[in-house]
C-alpha cells in the first residue's frame, strides 16, 4: 500500500494562544509560529498545524467549533505517491492546492492532502518487563516520565455521516486494510498491510460528520501515565483515562483541549501483518475499555479524581 501514515493534521481554532499553551505542554516540539500559523512536530517529524478557525485559506469544517480541517497522508516516495493518486483518479474532486499538494474531499467533507512523507523513522525500545523466569530488565529501574514526547500522530477517529460511503472510500479507493470491525457501526483500518492496528477508525453517526479524537503514540505505558499526570498537573482536564482498549490492546489517556475533540496519548497497540485476523465485534462499552479512570489522576495528589463520565462521546 502506498500510504505510510498521517504526515500532518491541520486544526482550526478560536484561540491560538490557548492552543499554543496546550501544545507546549503536550510535548510536541515547536517548529514555527506566526500570528496565524503554529507548527509543532512529533519526534518523527509529523506536523500539528494550527490555524485560526476563520482563516480564508482553510478547507471548510465538517462540524461546528474547533476541529480538524485537513489531514495530510504521507507516501514513502514519489512513486508511491503517484500510485495513490492513480487509485484516486476515479474520484471526481481531485485538485491541486496553492501549496502544490494534490487534494481530495472524503465523503464526510473532510479535506485530505497527499505528499511524500517528511517523517523520519523513529525506533523506540519500550521498558522491558520482568516476570518470574523471564527477566528482561536486569539491574535497571523502570522509568518515571515527567512528561510525554509523542513519537507520531498514530491515528484519527472520525464520525462518519454516511458510514457505508466512508468505509468504501477509504478501503476501496485508498486501500486501507480492515483490522477489526463493529459491523455496521465502526471500522478500524490501517493504511498499510504490515503496520500498527489502526491509522483511521470510523464510527457510524448518520448525518453528522465529525472528529472523535486524534491520537499520539508514546513509547510505553509509563510514558502514557507520566505524560497524562504532567498534563493534569498543568491543569488540563482528562476526558477519560488512563485506561486500556481491548481492541488494539493499547493503553490510553484522552485530554480535552483547545484544538478539537479529545487528543490521546497511547502506547502498546497491536501490530498487524497479512496474517492478522480481523475480528467482528458487537459495539459495547466493555470493548472501548477493559478498564478506565474517568476524570483522570490529579497531578498533585497522584490520586484519581472523583468524577462521572458525562462526555456523551460514546467511548467506542
Ligand atoms: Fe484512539
Amino acid at each position: 500500500m502506498a500510504l505510510t501514515g498521517i504526515d500532518a493534521v491541520t486544526f482550526g481554532v478560536t484561540d491560538m494562544a490557548e492552543a499554543k499553551r496546550f501544545l507546549d505542554d503536550w510535548g510536541v516540539a515547536p517548529a514555527s509560529a506566526t500570528a496565524d500559523r503554529l507548527v509543532y512536530q512529533t519526534r518523527d517529524g509529523a506536523e500539528v498545524i494550527v490555524r485560526p478557525r476563520d482563516a480564508a485559506d482553510l478547507p471548510p469544517p465538517i462540524e461546528d467549533g474547533n476541529t480538524v480541517r485537513e489531514v495530510i497522508w504521507g507516501a514513502a516516495d514519489e512513486a508511491q505517491l503517484q500510485q495513490t493518486l492513480a487509485t484516486l483518479s476515479s474520484v471526481d474532486n481531485v485538485r491541486t492546492g496553492a501549496d502544490g499538494l494534490p487534494r481530495v474531499t472524503d465523503p464526510n467533507g473532510l479535506s485530505l492532502a497527499f505528499r511524500v512523507s517528511r517523517r523520519k523513522p523513529v525506533s523506540v525500545t519500550p521498558t522491558p518487563s520482568n516476570a518470574p523466569g523471564s527477566h528482561q530488565r536486569v539491574n535497571q529501574r523502570s522509568p518515571i516520565h515527567d512528561r510525554a514526547r509523542p513519537i507520531n500522530i498514530g491515528h484519527i477517529v472520525l464520525f462518519a455521516a454516511d458510514f457505508a460511503a466512508m468505509r468504501a472510500f477509504y478501503t476501496e479507493k485508498l486501500g486501507f486494510v480492515i483490522s477489526d470491525e463493529y459491523p455496521g457501526h465502526g471500522v478500524f483500518t490501517r493504511c498499510q498491510t504490515v503496520g500498527a492496528h489502526h491509522n483511521l477508525f470510523m464510527l457510524n453517526r448518520p448525518g453528522r460528520p465529525g472528529v472523535n479524537h486524534v491520537a499520539f503514540t508514546v513509547s510505553d505505558i509509563h510514558e502514557v501515565i507520566g505524560g497524562g499526570i504532567a498534563m493534569s498537573k498543568r491543569g488540563w482536564k482528562t476526558e477519560i483515562g488512563p485506561g486500556r482498549h481491548p481492541i488494539s490492546s493499547a493503553y490510553f489517556w484522552y485530554f480535552e483541549n483547545p484544538l478539537a475533540a479529545p487528543l490521546e496519548y497511547y502506547a502498546d497497540e497491536d501490530y498487524c501483518t497479512e496474517d492478522w485476523r480481523p475480528g467482528a465485534f458487537e459495539r459495547k462499552p466493555e470493548l472501548f475499555a477493559e478498564w478506565a479512570i474517568v476524570g483522570g489522576i490529579d497531578g498533585t495528589t497522584r490520586r484519581q479524581m472523583a468524577s462521572r463520565d458525562q462526555s456523551g462521546r460514546g467511548h467506542a
